[in-house]
């Protein structure tokens, strides 16, 4: 049976509870492991994490959406959803067993769901535990998370945009100093963001895949990382595949800097995400057919100033900016006429 808050699944209540948004990125996709800039903006929709301690050298782990319990000894790393949370517990020194109740309305596939639920958990976690962590030290635990427990080698994006951004601003963060600042969203529009439906496949393997791809680019061009390179033009002495992959990072970090200049707009913003879907499509080969087919349906709406996939790719979820007060009203037209089953997420 499905337990609805944590004093019903383990008949005490908890010792912290803590909330963190997912996010949707605007512009600057697959360039935040290569020192580049990214535009996200938190979403309302968020992963709760409450956790107690239990006396005994297990951690009792469940998933209200999975309605799962998952029991981990202390020390053991688990499977399913548990490293998320166990990778957070050992890399903040947890020698005790806990018990934690987890739920989330994050979507999962491109909005960020693994980070919230990281985010989430450290920070309950460092009210639990008293840690000496501040937000963009616990965003950082939650990459090493990633990478150490479950096996992705993201980027710093959604750990800091969750740990860091607002629903209000867009955060633009230098993905290598770690710099950042709120900017304004272009005036007289509002973000639509669309679930495609599509499930991601290959996710983390072809993630770690250009990763590598990218890497080796940089290492080939001698540069520490791809941020550095800002002419284009650089890439074209590297072999096929690899001058794709680092034409779309040079490029999408070009439209990041060209989002920021002064005076533009909306159509100009717009401009920059709907290159950017095509970079991310043709170049960078992390799109699919049925998000092309949305992120097509919505690009071609009067109300669309632009529109992309937003995240790692592979499927999952697209962002579009549209006239202010017309997000509803063009989901649902755009659905209308999409051949899967797709849902409007924000706002
Ligand atoms: C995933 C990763 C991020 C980032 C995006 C692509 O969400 O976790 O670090 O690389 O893909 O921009």
């Amino acid at each position: 049976m499905t337990h609805t808050s944590y004093e019903e699944a383990f008949g005490r209540a908890p010792q912290a509870t803590a909330q963190a948004p997912g996010r949707v990125n605007l512009l600057g996709e697959h360039t935040d492991y290569q020192g580049g800039f990214v535009l996200p903006t938190a979403i309302p929709q968020q992963a709760t994490v409450a956790l107690g301690r239990n006396g005994t050298d297990e951690h009792v782990l469940y998933s209200a959406n999975l309605d799962q319990t998952i029991r981990v000894p202390v020390g053991e790393v688990g499977s399913g959803f548990a490293p998320y949370l166990t990778g957070c517990f050992a890399l903040s020194g947890v020698q005790e067993g806990l018990n934690a109740f987890i739920t989330s309305d994050v979507p999962s596939g491109g909005l960020s769901s693994s980070a919230a639920l990281e985010v989430a958990t450290l920070r309950a976690l460092r009210d639990l535990a008293d840690l000496d962590l501040d937000d963009v030290a616990l965003a950082l635990r939650g990459v090493q998370v990633e990478h150490e427990f479950v096996g992705v080698k993201c980027g710093v994006m959604d750990q800091m945009a969750s740990s860091l951004a607002d629903t209000r601003t867009m955060l633009l963060i230098d993905t290598r100093s770690l710099d950042r600042r709120a900017v304004p969203f272009p005036a007289g529009a509002e973000v639509l963001v669309i679930d495609s439906g599509v499930p991601r496949r290959l996710a983390e393997s072809g993630y770690n895949e250009r990763r590598a791809q990218v890497e080796e680019a940089a290492r080939l061009l001698g540069v520490p990382q791809l941020r550095d390179v800002t002419d284009p033009a650089a890439v074209e002495t590297l072999p096929p595949i690899l001058r794709e992959r680092a034409r779309h990072v040079v490029t999408e970090n070009n439209r990041v800097l060209a989002a920021l200049e002064p005076g533009v707009d909306a159509v100009r913003f717009g401009q920059l995400m709907n290159a950017s879907h095509a970079s991310l499509k043709g170049d960078y080969a992390v799109s699919h057919e049925r998000v092309d087919e949305l992120v097509a349906l919505l690009q071609a709406h009067p109300d669309v100033y632009g529109a992309r996939m937003t995240g790692a790719g592979f499927g999952g979820a697209v962002v579009a900016l549209v006239r202010q007060g017309q997000a509803t009203a063009t989901a649902q037209a755009v659905l209308a006429g999409y051949s899967e089953q797709g849902s409007q997420v924000v706002p």
